[in-house]
């Protein structure tokens, strides 16, 4: 067997190296420099962004109650009708719609298995030999990564740091030509933090609309705002042009291991109906799996019952979080965070490296800081921005405080002496 000649007609597809930068394998590289390390301190991961790490964050009762009884029910361990159960549509189109001047109907809302297969699809039936698509930079990766499997051309517009992170409108223009069929815009951000204002957004259709591109709104962290903005969903704006908006249950119900999303189409003009793009999500969800039924059997309880209450602690607990990781951050010479965050559950923070020395870069930074003090931080360039680091709040005040005493230390070791 040993000298049998090695040839295989598969190989490894150079396309799936982008998803070789994905948060989740980024977080899990750091978590293995930690154990390799022989630190022994607790480890601090401010590197995802999952709340449920906290016991702190926990979904309401009227969540879990709608799944055990859509579960104990047993009226729902059949397959799915491939664009969705009824009701559940009905619900998240009445959810939505409570934001708009205008009602969504259950046809333009499709159940999906988290907003990462919403992202998927939408990706995937845009897609279409010598087309673009337009992304955020700093943006969420997973739009690259399967813009990159389904041959759709990338290119970045960039959000400004110094204008609180708003588009680059000049920049988006520039980029687009006739083979561009959508932006994407995540609203409230992440990773960067901040939520877009009205006017900005409706800039933002005006500039697609000219262009004649679709605009994806990923509003998986809709209502997480506790700043001045409040949230604006772009549906708002879809009599301009022709909006997508990706939800997902995961961050305002706390409950990412669900897996419970949506795509709606909001298209008061009916566009999307008129060019097939309808046609093509529903031939695509024939071909793909769905969102097990008794999860879309629980949605219009989960909705419909939770009450205000958990909504308002969960954000109460978030602007805490992010005043004092803000505080904190001024403290440590190394690190500039431009705005204080004012919305979604993370923040992008910029390491000075004129204060530091034996550093190279944000992979660097971020290794060392793991194998040292057990805290992990996403370094900047896996979502876009080099030498930059994203840091989730989502987390008890008092590990964020551990966190930053520890990152204090780290810096100090590393001080370039006057
Ligand atoms: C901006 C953004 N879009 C989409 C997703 C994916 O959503 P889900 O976790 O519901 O699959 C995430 C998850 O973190 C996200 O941050």
């Amino acid at each position: 067997m040993e000298n049998e000649s090695e040839r295989w007609n598969f190989e490894e597809n150079e396309k799936l190296k982008a998803s070789s930068v994905s948060l989740r394998g980024v977080c899990n590289m750091l978590m293995e420099r930690v154990k390799n390390s022989g630190d022994k301190k607790p480890l601090l991961s401010l590197c995802r962004v999952d709340p449920t790490d906290h016991p702190l964050f926990r979904t309401s009762l009227e969540a879990s109650d709608a799944v055990a009884s859509a579960v104990q029910s047993y009226n729902f361990n059949c397959y799915s009708p491939t664009v969705g159960l009824p009701q559940a549509k009905r619900a998240i189109a009445n959810y939505l719609s409570a934001d708009l001047p205008y009602q969504l109907s259950p046809e333009n809302v499709f159940p999906t298995l988290g907003g990462t297969q919403a992202i998927d699809i939408i990706l995937t039936v845009l897609a279409r030999p010598g087309a673009n698509i337009l992304l955020p930079r700093p943006g969420f990766p997973h739009y690259g990564s399967r813009a990159s499997c389904c041959n759709l051309e990338v290119r970045h517009f960039d959000l400004l740091p110094e204008r609180g992170w708003e588009v680059d409108l000049d920049s988006l223009e520039a980029l687009a030509d006739d083979n561009t069929v959508a932006m994407v815009l995540i609203n409230p951000s992440n990773p960067c933090g901040n939520v877009f204002t009205y006017q900005h957004l409706k800039r933002v259709a005006e500039i697609a609309r000219k262009l004649g591109i679709a605009v994806i709104s990923d509003e998986v962290y809709a209502h997480i705002t506790y700043g001045s903005n409040p949230f604006v969903p772009m549906g708002v704006f879809s009599p301009i042009v022709p909006v997508i908006t990706i939800g997902s249950l995961s961050k305002r119900w706390l409950v990412p291991g669900w897996r419970t999303g949506w795509i709606a189409t909001c298209d008061p003009h009916g566009i999307f109906q008129k060019t097939g793009l309808v046609k093509n999500i529903i031939n695509y969800l024939e071909i793909t799996t769905d969102l097990p039924t008794f999860l879309q059997a629980a949605i219009p309880e989960i909705i419909g019952k939770t009450k205000d209450d958990f909504f308002l602690k969960n954000l109460n607990i978030l602007r805490e979080t992010a005043n004092i990781f803000y505080d904190l951050c001024k403290e440590i010479p190394c690190l500039t965070c431009p705005n204080k965050p004012e919305g979604a559950m993370s923040v992008l923070v910029k390491i000075n490296f004129s204060e530091i020395k034996d550093i190279v870069d944000d992979i660097d930074f971020c290794v060392k800081l793991a194998e040292e003090e057990s805290v992990l931080l996403l370094p900047g360039v896996s979502v876009g921005l080099k030498n930059w680091v994203r840091i989730s709040f989502a987390v008890d005040s008092s590990d964020l405080v551990d966190a930053f005493n520890r990152i204090k230390a780290f810096y100090l070791r590393y001080a370039k002496t006057p």
